[in-house]
């Protein structure tokens, strides 16, 4: 864990073309978001026992058909939505469901993806074998939150054990999803920037009028650990603070939010009320879908200001597309990095390197 303590200041690693280069986007896929953990779909996506959902993970980008179901005892379970014959998909739409049957040639499987027949293979000996049932991702749950990985890659209680430390005292097991203060919004800038500028506070002052009066920026602690980045928002007077168990480690302070990105392209935003979940999602170099899910905790009737945040949104997608603009010139070359309070930055970038250089 390091907080930030730097004292010299560095360069991004990241030229210009990082941006803009769709060869770029295609080694991101295979290298860092084919093997990390990614958002599947929160409590609100779980089908009930007995039903499926086909969903699609990344649209665009990863494009990954997979298939939700759930066991008699309400265990998630995520399949490929593929079929095991000849690729076919398995099925298109939610619902009640007994068996998988493939429309193609109709291969049939048990709703946990183990095929058991097939018309015309029923004499072939070892029909069906291990190769014949269903592939599964990689698949870990907490706090109602489903994640898949496509490929190997680091395990998820590593992945998430820094946020985990920190707000697992907190009620996760009884989050609602609130859908009317959930939102999608579209950037035409690159996935990396708008993490960029996520994962520094130096911009408020300057990119948010509204806020530069409201906040307290005298202290920006940003801790990065493993795979994630912690900015921790302190309470002003009179704003509400979480009510901390003594052996937190943020005892004593008064925390108005905890903001985690994990690698690549999550953010947990922890609030007294609940949580707000970005997902950052890559469509082109320089197109990006942004998810904004919103869950609370059980009794609480307060929550975001969702016309503040809708502003705010704004006022980052504009610069970040502003950035995008700029970091195709020809002339660009990264510049030096303000200690402290672009750390979350320089670890992002560390982190991508790593990725893309194993
Ligand atoms: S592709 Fe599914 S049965 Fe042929
Ligand atoms: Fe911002």
């Amino acid at each position: 864990m390091i907080r930030n303590t730097a004292t010299h200041a560095l360069r991004s690693p990241l030229p210009g073309s990082f941006y803009r280069d769709a060869a770029m986007l295609d080694q991101l896929r295979e290298r860092v978001f084919l093997p990390s953990w990614q958002w599947a779909f929160g409590p609100e996506g779980l089908p009930a026992p007995g039903h499926v959902r086909p969903f699609n993970l990344l649209p665009g980008f990863l494009d990954e058909p997979l298939l939700a179901t759930a066991s008699e005892q309400g265990e998630p379970l995520i399949l490929a939505n593929v079929c095991t014959h000849r690729g076919n998909l398995l099925t298109r739409a939610a619902g009640p469901c007994r068996h998988l049957v493939c429309p193609y040639h109709g291969r049939r499987f048990s709703l946990d993806g183990t095929c058991i027949t097939q018309p015309g293979l029923g004499a072939v000996p070892d029909f069906p074998g291990e190769e014949d049932h269903l592939r599964r991702p990689a698949q870990a749950t907490w706090a109602g939150f489903h994640f898949v990985r496509m490929q190997d890659g680091p395990g998820f209680d590593s992945w998430i054990h820094p946020l985990r430390q920190r707000i697992d005292f907190l009620p996760l097991h009884a989050l609602t999803h609130d859908p009317d203060r959930s939102m999608t919004y579209t950037v035409k800038a690159n996935w990396a920037l708008y993490c960029e500028n996520y994962l520094e506070g130096l911009h408020i002052p300057f990119v948010h009028p509204a806020l530069r009066d409201a906040l307290d920026l005298t202290a920006y602690p940003v801790i990065t650990d493993g795979q994630t980045v912690l900015q921790t928002g302190l309470a002003r007077e009179g704003e509400p603070a979480f009510d901390l168990p003594p052996d937190h480690p943020d005892f004593g302070q008064r925390i108005y939010a905890w903001y985690y990105w994990l690698f690549p392209n999550l953010m947990i935003n922890v609030y007294p009320w609940g949580l707000s979940v970005n997902v950052v999602e890559p469509v082109g170099v320089a197109e990006t879908r942004v998810r904004f899910l919103t869950y609370r905790f059980a009794g609480q009737s307060g929550g975001p200001d969702t016309h503040a945040l809708h502003d705010t949104e704004l006022e980052d997608e504009s610069v970040v597309e502003t950035v995008q603009q700029g970091v195709r010139s020809s002339l660009y070359t990264p510049g030096r990095m303000v200690p402290g309070w672009e750390d979350g930055v320089v670890w992002f970038h560390q982190l991508l390197c790593q990725h893309l250089t194993r």
